[in-house]
């Protein structure tokens, strides 16, 4: 593999390495669990063993019999405190200690606070429970699972589409398909285990816990626990992988929180990998029907996508991914329709492209089948029908650049070299198959506020509450202030992952890189707006010069016409020793309370199909080499090309490993990533990563990540559009097309294994 950073093109900026890669790579860089707490004592949950039904009695007089167990948080203790609510910032609205309903397979049923980790581990095997239990339904077919329209039902879902008239567009088409395809349960599995560390300081209550939303969690959290938010402080200074998991709150911290109360010492409970899979979230199992029409000459007339996912029994959590599907292709006509199935199972949540990679992986499998019942190359497919207008509001793309990513792509991937005829290709004992899928993402951004101080010497502090979830968001803030305020790269640091810092929204949604940069960016103006008025004033080094074409280069300000004055002697003129500007940035479209909203926890995303003016996505275009071996059908991935537009680059280097990463998930969807689950007792069975697999090194060969130039200044200030989770859109069905290709077998159901091949 190509392990050289891109060199930057238009648009983009330096491939500066991370600004905390020697702390990641050393161990330094510490989690939430790393800190340091004196006098910590230690917690573990207990969890019910069955997925449906009502706690008879609880017993646990043998845990506090325990040598070493200080005290047990169980069903009841929760007095005083308000349950979770499900949304963006809570994950469920289960409150698993509140009442004796069991909702789930794995439910918290109690925590073990003890002097030693084994101790409470030791004590939390010693609790056991009797249930009066019902049958639970595990998932879409079970006597029991309840279907309801998405649309009207749940708050994360806008609604249902008709544009056109599908019907009779998809009537009087000349070639159509009519299929289904399903994704399976998928599990978060970051290297970092989920965690949380409480801390009571008299009545102020800190938290570490690995979060996406320190801001969103210390407003919920203070409203569970009846508290004035200013009391509490979540810190999550570094992150071992978040992809959605670390995004809502989860009804652990504050029973972490009333534990660590009660004991009057901090604690600390780290959840085992085999817990987080039933106390944190996970992507819901989802299935779809895709009808598309079109006409001879490939143009499509009709296009309908139906979903359905899998959600726990109280909590309507849907991810919808019609509204990208929808307005991916010049369909003509448009028809959407999202189904929620209700079954005994935790809620799941976010899963890097929540929404885009299972609906996008149905559409492009589907697309691929219209090329080849069309008998039309697969790409020439998508060009035919590349949009003027999305085909549903019928409003402009900001910018897109999908066939520019295709040409590129194509281009590196050596597609003309592909025989189409299937089965074709081999080489030895292996069947070669290409295929290509298109990758999309909206581009949104939020509310942000940031805080930059600029010292005499050329320092300069960042800070903001935003988190650095792996994106390398600290590195691109420092970049933009380093740009703005013309110092080196190494003389900014950036603070974040704080509740204490100035309010960022989720890093989730792709948004964090666009809105943070544009409030750095903000907050950088304005430190320069002060510097330029006091260097171009009377008494500044740079009188008479006029400030308006003033700008800041190597700890310098200078003019248009390349007079200089060193900051130090703006400084000295301005008698003071720093700067400091307090930034808000608010998106275009913001509503007027969006400012209040971003203190309270709530920012609001602006972007994707929401705008008035235009709708905006990043696009993508995929190409995978399968190899599938003709004896035993091993099915191997040795390369994949993927071409990507996203506006302003800030780094190449970021960037490129967040496409690589989200491609080579894209892999392991494709191939190994699936949840097993017992229908009996709704259990999932593999909960650990010897039998639930992800990709390793041995799956992944050469990964080319081709960044497309684009300019778009529509989307935010700093031109950026997000791409952290554009790479893993589109590769499970550019997968499924490869697979096509060498075989003739077109899978539909994910993941794509052996067994379907034999
Ligand atoms: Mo991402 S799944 O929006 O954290």
């Amino acid at each position: 593999m190509n392990q050289a950073a891109p060199a930057p093109k238009e648009n983009m900026g330096n491939p500066i390495p991370r600004v905390d890669a020697g702390l990641k790579v050393t161990g330094q860089a510490g989690y939430p669990a790393d800190l340091a707490v004196a006098n910590v004592a230690y917690g573990v949950l207990a969890t019910s063993n069955i997925a449906k039904g009502r706690i008879s009695a609880l017993r646990l007089d043998k845990a506090r019999a325990m040598p070493g167990v200080l005290d047990i948080v169980s069903v009841g203790d929760m007095d005083g405190v308000d349950k979770p609510k499900f949304g963006n910032t809570g994950a469920s609205s289960i409150g698993p200690l509140h009442d004796r309903t069991i909702f789930h397979d794995g439910q918290i049923i109690a925590l073990v606070v003890a002097e030693t980790f084994e101790a409470a581990e030791e004590g939390a095997m010693q609790i056991s429970a009797d249930y009066t239990q019902e049958t639970p339904s595990a998932s879409f077919d079970s006597a029991g699972a309840e279907m309801e329209p998405a649309a009207g039902k749940s708050p994360l879902f806008k609604e249902d589409v008709n544009a056109g008239d599908f019907e009779a567009a998809y009537s009087t088409a000349a070639v159509k398909i009519d299929q289904t395809y399903s994704t399976p349960t998928q599990h978060h599995n970051p290297i970092e285990l989920f965690s949380t560390t409480a801390m009571w300081q008299g009545d102020k209550l800190t938290i570490y816990e690995p979060s996406q939303n320190v801001t969103g969690w210390k407003i919920e959290l203070a409203r569970q626990l009846n508290i004035d938010p200013v009391n509490v402080r979540i810190v999550s200074p570094y992150i071992g992988g978040a992809f959605g998991s670390k995004g809502p709150m989860t009804a652990r911290t504050a029973i972490v929180a009333v534990a660590a109360r009660r004991v009057r010492r901090p604690v600390r409970c780290v959840v085992s990998r085999m817990q987080a899979f039933n106390t944190q979230t996970y992507r819901a199992e989802t299935r779809h029907r895709i009808r598309i029409g079109a006409g001879k000459d490939g143009r499509i007339t009709a296009f309908a996508h139906e979903g359905w996912e899998v959600t726990s029994r109280p909590d309507p959590y849907v991810v919808g991914g019609t509204s990208a599907t929808g307005r991916m292709y010049d369909y003509g006509s448009v028809l959407t329709r999202v189904s929620l199935v209700h079954a005994d199972r935790n809620t799941p949540g976010y899963m890097r492209s929540p929404p885009e990679t299972p609906y996008v992986y149905a559409l492009e499998n589907a697309m691929d089948e219209m090329a080849v019942a069309l008998g039309m190359d697969p790409v020439q497919f998508r060009r035919i029908n590349e949009p003027q207008k999305e085909p549903i509001g019928g409003k402009p793309f900001s910018s897109r650049s999908l066939i520019n990513c295709y040409d590129q792509a194509a281009e590196a991937f050596g597609w003309s070299t592909r025989d189409p005829a299937v089965g074709s290709m081999r080489d030895g004992d292996w069947l070669v198959g290409m295929g290509c899928a298109t990758a999309i993402y909206p581009t949104a951004a939020a509310p942000c506020a940031a805080r930059v101080r600029l010292t005499a010497d050329g320092q300069v502090r960042v800070q903001c509450g935003s988190h650095e979830i792996g994106t390398g968001v600290r590195t691109v803030a420092a970049q933009m202030a380093a740009e703005r305020l013309g110092v080196d790269i190494d003389k900014v640091a950036v603070e974040m992952g704080d509740s204490a810092l100035p309010p960022a929204p989720v890093s989730g949604g792709s948004i964090s890189t666009a809105s943070v940069c544009s409030a750095v960016l903000k907050a950088c103006e304005a430190v320069r707006e002060k510097l330029f008025v006091a260097a171009a004033g009377n008494d500044g080094p740079l009188a008479g010069s006029g400030n308006a074409k003033l700008d800041m280069t190597n700890e310098k300000v200078v003019t248009e016409t390349g007079k200089s004055a060193k900051l130090a002697d703006v400084f000295k003129a301005m008698q003071i020793g720093a700067i400091e500007e307090y930034a808000e940035f608010a998106p275009n479209g913001s509503s007027p309370e969006a400012l209040k909203k971003l203190y309270a926890g709530q920012a609001e995303f602006h972007g994707g199909d929401q705008d008035k003016d235009s709708v905006k996505y990043a696009f993508g275009a995929e190409f995978v080499e399968v190899r599938i071996n003709s004896y035993t059908r091993e099915i191997r991935v040795p390369r994949m090309v993927g071409a990507f537009a996203a506006g302003r680059i800030m780094n190449t280097r970021t960037a490129r490993s967040q496409l690589m990463g989200g491609m080579i998930w894209g892999i392991g969807q494709a191939l190994h990533e699936a949840t097993e689950i017992d229908q009996r007792h709704a259990r999932y069975v593999n909960r650990d990563l010897q039998d639930y697999l992800v990709p390793v090194n041995a799956d992944i060969k050469a990964v080319d990540v081709i960044l497309v130039p684009e300019v778009d200044h529509e989307v935010n200030p700093a031109g950026v559009k997000g791409l952290g989770e554009l790479g893993n859109v589109g590769t499970a069905a550019a997968v499924a097309s490869a697979v096509y290709h060498a075989t003739g077998r077109r899978i539909r159901d994910l993941p794509i294994r052996i067994d379907d091949l034999i």
